[in-house]
């Protein structure tokens, strides 16, 4: 890869670390920027140089993004709980979109050529089958909404301020690092692999799920859950790509399979038999079921899955959450 100066937002975070932990070893300049909302002293790499700043501050990011001659940004920083989006949409707005706006509009005169932003599936609604990228988005809940307004922006300014762009729509990104030295902090997000990982340490572990009456083959919620250390190998092979091939793209970043929340429950019970499983009700802008169509990911970048095994994924979440609890 090309030597470049990489801006990482929201690089303190779960995926953001994982990228960083990839990029590190070749020769590109990393700078991560983080408020540190969701994101955590203890998932900085310490090779990489760490400014605090916040998305909302426009004039910090400008300064940043010229005095470090960036020219290339991974764009994760966001609010992600889907429920907590549903009753504070102000809070969601003035993060996801306006932080997104503040961003690109620094970029303006910059340095700037690539930007790849952190996009979700749940732009896509509900769904019968695999979706591909060519499915015209309808975000159903305001989480969602904020991504496909993210997007519309990162579009919207492409030609203006003159950058390409990799849009990555992530399905649900699990697991933690093989080296076991990063995973997932935050508890906040309500999700799946996370949320078991915690009940796997105590002695009588009880998993929530919720809503089992979706139009699915057993009732809950259907997903297609990827590697976080896939997914961030997709981001460097994203960078090589906009750099060679110097023209914008959009995404779909799964494995192209679903499993339902009762399988991944069901896995895990083999694990812990004494697992209790209580059904709650439907959380506020969850969707049905949704899963990747990876033709168009598979040709563009050539690439191949290393840490596609289910067992495994919850196996690594679980391992870090031991360790994140012994030290
Ligand atoms: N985890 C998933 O399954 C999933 C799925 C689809 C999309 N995504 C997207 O991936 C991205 C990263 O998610 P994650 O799972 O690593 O979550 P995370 O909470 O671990 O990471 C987000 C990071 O952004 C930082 N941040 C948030 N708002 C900020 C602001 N205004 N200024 C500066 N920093 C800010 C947080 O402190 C945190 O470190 C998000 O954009 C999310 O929407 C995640």
């Amino acid at each position: 890869m090309k030597n470049t100066n990489l801006l990482i937002t929201g690089g303190a975070g779960y995926i953001g670390s994982h990228i960083v932990e990839q990029l590190i070893n070749s020769k590109n300049n990393i700078i991560i920027i983080d408020n540190l909302v969701t994101g955590y002293k203890r998932l900085i790499n310490k090779r990489a140089k760490f400014i605090k700043a916040d998305l909302k501050n426009k004039k910090k990011l400008k300064k940043i993004i010229f005095k470090n001659k960036i020219d290339t940004i991974i764009h994760l920083a966001a609010y992600l709980n889907v429920s907590e989006a549903e009753r504070n949409k102000k809070k969601y707005y003035k993060n996801n979109i306006i932080g997104t706006k503040n961003l690109i509009e620094a970029c303006k005169d910059s340095e700037v050529k690539n930007i790849i932003f952190s996009s979700s599936c749940s732009i896509y609604g509900n769904i019968i089958g695999s979706v591909s990228e060519v499915k015209k988005p309808n975000p159903m809940g305001y989480y969602a909404f904020t991504k496909y307004k993210g997007e519309s922006l990162i579009k919207k300014y492409s030609r203006e301020i003159g950058y390409n762009y990799a849009i990555l729509r992530y399905f649900n990104v699990a697991g933690a690092s093989p080296s076991n030295k990063i995973g997932q902090i935050e508890k906040s997000h309500g999700q799946l692999f996370k949320n078991i990982s915690i009940q796997a340490l105590k002695k009588n572990p009880v998993i929530r799920i919720y809503g089992k009456n979706y139009n699915t083959k057993d009732g809950t919620c259907i997903r297609d859950f990827i590697h976080v250390s896939d997914l961030a190998d997709i981001h460097v092979k994203c960078v090589d790509f906009l750099f060679k091939k110097k023209k914008s793209i959009t995404l779909n970043c799964g494995y192209g399979k679903g499993y339902s929340v009762q399988d991944i429950v069901n896995i895990f019970k083999k694990i812990k038999k004494n697992c209790k499983v209580l059904y709650e009700k439907r959380r506020p802008g969850d969707i049905a079921q949704v899963y990747a169509n990876t033709k168009k990911f598979e040709k563009t970048l050539k690439w191949k899955p290393k840490y596609n095994n289910i067992k495994n994924i919850l196996l690594s979440s679980i391992k870090w959450e031991k360790k994140l609890n012994t030290n």
